[in-house]
């Protein structure tokens, strides 16, 4: 047994089922973590591109200095295979990159728990399929859950872990420490909603900006404008519960106050009534004080702002290339 940095699976690899985009780029991720990794693509003529992408991608972020050692020594620890056995034959840790498809999901997950060693978790990297709609039948549905991440996720860190209700403690905790380990940010996703939390973010937005374009409000350029230059801009520093608490003096709570009612008209205007209750606002209240309570309000702005200042600067000189 060794404890080499080069080897934190400790002999054992990581299997990314599916040489697509998203397979592409976690076994890129899993790989800078210094994890050995098998790349399952049965389709033979992707296959044969999968090599050209991973030097393409590898060599930009060596290009951009987002690397610590050299390209070269990443795409070394990857093996691309056509079989699905030989992928996961010594895996401690699945994550599955095929197609979308429900059908698909099931009949590779009956597979993969009849293939891969009972002690390795099963991830789909799906994006609305739950492991409870591809796994509920399966005898090993106690290792099975979903690890969405954002695209791609060697640039963006975020990745929700999805349980189903029969997925075990140990395989959460064990799967949120690999993914941490790899420079991920692992987020826990309490209940199997359609859509996750990311998606159902990224939704809200757009059927807004939807609506906003079909009653000729703004053109589709103006609202990519709007988030880049605003919204997006911010969001990279803060998120948006933050944002609104750092926009009110007196925190969110006043936010809610001075702006809960025109949300509230906004959203009935589409046919949805949420409103922000005072035990909602409170609870979101109570959770932006436990993170940061108000006498330290003003440093958070002035450290908002500096941040945004950086970024902005970033923005200029990347302009002026
Ligand atoms: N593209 C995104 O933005 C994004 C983001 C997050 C999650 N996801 C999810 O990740 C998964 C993969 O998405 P993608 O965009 O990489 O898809 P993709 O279509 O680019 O790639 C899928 C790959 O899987 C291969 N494949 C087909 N059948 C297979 C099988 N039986 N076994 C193994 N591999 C098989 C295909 O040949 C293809 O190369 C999907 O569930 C998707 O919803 C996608």
């Amino acid at each position: 047994m060794t404890s080499d940095r080069s080897d934190p699976t400790q002999g054992k690899s990581i299997a990314v089922i599916g040489g697509g985009s998203i397979g592409v780029a976690f076994a890129i991720v899993f790989a800078r973590a210094r994890h050995r990794v098998r790349l399952n693509e049965p389709d033979a003529a992707r296959r044969s591109s999968v090599a050209g992408i991973l030097h393409a991608q590898l060599g930009d972020l060596e290009a951009y200095d987002l690397l610590d050692e050299p390209a070269s020594s990443i795409v070394g620890r990857i093996t691309l295979v056509a079989s699905l056995s030989e992928a996961v034959a010594e895996a401690a840790y699945v994550q599955e990159c095929a197609p979308e498809r429900l059908d698909l999901k099931r009949t590779l997950f009956a597979e993969l728990d009849r293939l891969a060693p009972r002690q390795a978790a099963l991830a789909s990297a799906s994006s609305a399929i739950t492991a409870s709609t591809f796994a509920a039948d399966l005898p090993g549905r106690g290792r099975m859950l979903v690890v969405h991440p954002g695209n791609p996720p060697f640039l963006l860190p975020v990745a929700e872990v999805v349980p189903a209700p029969f997925t075990s403690e140990a395989v959460i905790a064990s799967t949120r420490a690999l993914l941490t380990g790899a420079g991920l940010t692992p987020v826990l996703v309490r209940k199997e909603v359609e859509g996750f939390v990311f998606n159902r973010l990224q939704g809200a937005l757009l059927r807004e900006a939807y609506c906003l374009v079909r009653e000729n409000v703004v053109s589709v350029e103006d609202v990519d404008r709007i988030v880049r230059d605003g919204l997006g801009l911010r969001w990279s520093v803060i998120g948006p519960f933050e944002t609104v608490d750092l926009n009110t003096l007196g925190g969110i709570a006043s936010h809610a106050e001075i702006m809960g009612p025109a949300y509230q008209r906004m959203g009935m205007e589409r046919g949805q009534n949420d409103p922000w209750t005072p035990e909602l606002i409170e609870r979101v209240a109570a959770q932006r004080r436990a993170l940061l309570p108000l006498d330290r309000w003003a440093e958070r702005v002035a450290w908002r702002d500096r941040r945004l200042m950086s970024l902005v600067r970033h923005r200029k000189a990347e302009l002026e290339v």
